[in-house]
């Protein structure tokens, strides 16, 4: 059953924790964390925006940015608003990298929307908690993606309804369209929903490509994960892990971002070098545990504790329970982007995807695929703004 390619992604994405360790250091001197994305990213390009926080019913203080007009000012009655939710390892900057004609949220608000950017639980602009520190308290780090769906997604958008009174256009980059589909998949949030951007789409993960290393790490990283425990990741722990891997005949640590992401058509350098400021940011090293399953597994189920006992504790059966991506109701308008040389989302996976749709409402589902996109194209691309972000709102503009 284990599927042994998918093992990229985990390491690749340990590969990157040597970048993370240098950046936390650099990080705490400039001291990065007491400005927030508002100050840092936004209003330096001449827009306006609020730092707004929201709690989820589990305690998580979660950070949310808005940008309520486009730079121009013009008050444009009845924006409607847009919510960004970040991937794995990204926060809301990963929406702002680029410069403001090609970067989606200032896009969004240049054309009329209310562009609302979520962060992730454990990211820098939420690591609050009514009672657990990310820094003392292990369990602060007990979630995966499941949470994600569960608390993080339907915080946001309450709150952004409620602030705006009016339904939400959604936009998710890679675990971020994950989070949605479960969402989507049990009939949660539809009643706040305009419509949705997939870009990068992730449901499964089973046929992840990957060209080296498949059998190399299988068993090793499986049992290095869980031996990690309950913990932020990437950690002191992880970076002995990765210097190891790097030693490997078959890795290519020189290009990491070709080697997690595929060969991404269109980023300048510049882009990249904005990228790898804000990236990765942490996460749960339980959430890579969950990714890991599926990836190996080919499952698109809750996170398996891998004990009956202990599953029947959680979900009172002994085994996770699965979401069903048929179950996601078929007026659901639904936008797909995805790339043909992504090595995360792979255009097999996303065909399981298209196949559980197929009986989607045919003018309620637009799938478009770029030949020459990797994942780290659909945020940062120099043509996404007219490859991706313009039949993007079009969509919005229908629905
Ligand atoms: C927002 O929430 C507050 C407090 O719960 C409530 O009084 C208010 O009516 C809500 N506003 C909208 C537009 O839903
Ligand atoms: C998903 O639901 C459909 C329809 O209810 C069912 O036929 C299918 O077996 C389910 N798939 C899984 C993986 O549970």
């Amino acid at each position: 059953m284990e599927n042994p390619p998918t093992i990229l992604l985990v390491l690749a994405l340990l590969c990157v924790s040597v970048v993370a360790t240098t950046r936390t250091k650099l990080q705490s001197i400039n001291n990065l964390d007491v400005v927030g994305i508002c100050k840092s990213m936004v209003e330096t390009q001449g827009y306006t925006c609020q730092e707004h926080q929201v709690t989820t019913e589990d305690g998580y203080i979660l950070g949310l940015q808005r940008i309520p007009k486009g730079r121009s000012g013009n008050e444009i009655a009845d924006r409607q608003p847009v919510l960004l939710q970040h991937g794995l390892l990204l926060d809301a900057s990963s929406w702002l990298l680029n410069p403001p004609d090609q970067s989606l949220a200032f896009i969004l608000a240049d054309n009329g929307f209310d562009v609302w950017l979520a962060n992730s639980r454990g990211t820098k602009s939420s690591r609050g908690h009514t009672s657990l520190s990310p820094d003392d308290d292990p369990s602060y780090w007990d979630w995966s993606w499941d949470e994600l769906a569960s608390h993080d997604l339907p915080a946001f958008f309450h709150y952004v309804n409620n602030q705006t009174g009016q339904k939400l256009h959604y936009v998710g980059h890679s675990l971020g369209t994950l989070t949605a589909l479960a969402a989507f998949s049990q009939e949660k949030l539809l009643n706040l929903l305009r419509s949705a951007a997939l870009l990068a789409p992730v449901a499964y993960l089973g046929q992840m490509s990957s060209l080296f290393v498949r059998i190399l790490m299988d068993i090793f990283l499986a049992e290095k994960l869980k031996l990690l425990g309950l913990h932020e990741f990437p950690n002191g722990q992880t970076q002995q892990l990765v210097e190891f891997i790097c030693t490997l005949p078959g890795i290519d640590c020189s290009n990491l971002l070709t080697t997690i992401t595929g060969p991404n058509c269109c980023l300048s350098s510049s882009s990249k070098d904005a990228l790898f400021k804000h990236f990765p940011e942490p996460t749960a090293t339980k959430n890579f545990i969950h990714l890991s399953q599926m990836v190996r597994r080919g499952t698109l189920k809750m996170h398996d504790y891998d004990l009956e006992d202990t599953n029947m504790e959680h979900y009172n059966q002994p085994t996770p329970p699965a979401y069903n991506m048929t179950n996601i109701p078929k007026n659901v308008p639904l936008f797909l982007s995805y790339g043909l040389r992504d090595k995360l989302s792979d255009a097999n996976d996303v065909g399981l995807l298209l196949d559980n749709l197929k009986d989607h409402d045919k003018d309620k589902l637009v799938v478009q695929y770029r030949e020459e996109y990797a994942h780290i194209d659909f945020i940062l691309s120099m043509n996404a703004n007219q490859v991706v972000y313009d039949p993007l709102m079009a969509f919005f503009r229908l629905h």
